[in-house]
């Protein structure tokens, strides 16, 4: 089944201000993940300039700190108009006070707000939130989020702690219940690592069985992986991760071939690169910088035969005019993977 569907809307259930009811119009319908450290305003940036990207999660955010981030400085929270439509990520603890984070964010002009209930990373386990909320604290935290905004509100899983499948349609459904109106789901069991197969065909049973939309995410590198796992999944639209990072032009290749997008004339690798270097420069204070171009360099340096010279380059490197220097040698005799 080919997907001909362009524009992904996402109609909110809220019901704390009964006017209009807000409704976000993704087209095409591929997001860009959630991640620490790389989903951020200069990565946004560069992949609006190489198109075909129709929505942006930011990396999780907690709802503790949201309320006293300052957004001119922040590095989580600065972002341009042009990156929109935008879904922040919150995480919290079932104990947690969620209104003071979400009217921030109303204020700071969010189209959604995202909880994470996915992300097995150890910071989270102390918590007792993302994917170790236990059932009840996930109930109450959406009934919560969905009180406290008319925004539309998602919710980011994987497939659960096992392969269960009643345990996870139950589980989706419930999140449907409290009220949720899109779902992202991660194709893959809460302890499995990234090198793993994505299980889009289940990502499909969970799409079979709810009303709201549904993302497919997890293992999408190509547009033969994305047609492929549109096609497993039946899924509404695509959220591209590690794929996004490694090739920032992989959302204007997946919006030509399956959604007929009009798209720029394709860019260097080299000049994506510096690109990517000037918007950081453009976009964060000295000290957040060369952290941030050194996790970037880590995935983009799979285009290359001998990435791992670059990224070791980069990564021994003190400064942005550094990094930048010791990459454009490399460039100077780099080959392409003809797989990349
Ligand atoms: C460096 C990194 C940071 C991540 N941070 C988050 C996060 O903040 N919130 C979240 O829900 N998932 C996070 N994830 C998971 C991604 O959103 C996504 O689910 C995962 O990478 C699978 O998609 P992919 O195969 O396209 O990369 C992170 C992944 C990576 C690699």
């Amino acid at each position: 089944m080919e997907k001909s569907q362009e524009t992904l809307l996402i109609e909110s259930h809220g019901a704390r201000n009964c006017g209009t009811v807000p409704v976000v119009r993704c087209n095409p319908p591929l997001a860009l993940a959630p991640m620490v450290g790389l989903s951020h305003s200069a990565l946004r940036l560069l992949i609006l300039e190489l198109g075909g990207v129709g929505l942006f999660f930011s990396e999780m955010l907690s709802v503790t700190r949201l309320p006293i981030e300052n957004e001119t400085v922040s590095p989580f929270l600065c972002r341009t108009p042009a990156e929109y439509p935008f879904f922040y990520q919150i995480f919290a603890s079932p104990d947690q006070e969620i209104l003071p984070a979400v009217d921030r964010l109303q204020a700071l002009n969010a189209q959604g707000i995202d909880l994470n209930l996915g992300c097995p990373a150890p910071v989270l386990r102390k918590q007792g939130a993302g994917s170790f909320m236990p059932l009840e604290g996930v109930k109450k935290t959406v009934a919560d989020l969905r009180a406290a905004t008319n925004l539309p509100i998602s919710a980011k899983i994987r497939l659960g702690r096992e392969l269960d499948e009643q345990k996870l349609i139950s589980f989706c459904k419930m999140l449907v219940d409290e009220g949720i109106d899109l779902l992202t789901v991660h194709g893959r069991l809460q302890g499995e690592k990234f090198c793993r197969k994505a299980r889009w065909d289940w990502i499909g049973k969970v799409k079979s069985v709810i009303p709201i939309p549904v993302i497919a995410n997890g293992g999408i590198f190509s547009v033969d992986d994305a047609r492929k796992c549109l096609n497993q999944s039946g899924a509404d639209g695509l959220m591209l991760g590690r794929g996004a990072v490694c090739k920032p032009w992989l959302f204007a290749d997946i919006a030509k071939s399956l959604y007929n997008h009009n798209i720029p004339a394709e860019v260097p690798l080299d000049k994506i690169y510096f690109r990517f270097a000037e918007l950081l420069e453009e976009r964060f204070q000295p000290e957040r910088r060369i952290g941030r171009l050194k996790q970037f360099t880590h995935y983009f340096a799979g285009n290359f035969t001998f990435g791992h010279h670059l990224a070791s380059r980069v990564q021994n490197s003190k400064s942005i005019e550094e990094a930048t220097e010791k990459a454009a040698d490399f460039f100077d005799t780099a080959e392409r993977r003809t797989s990349a």
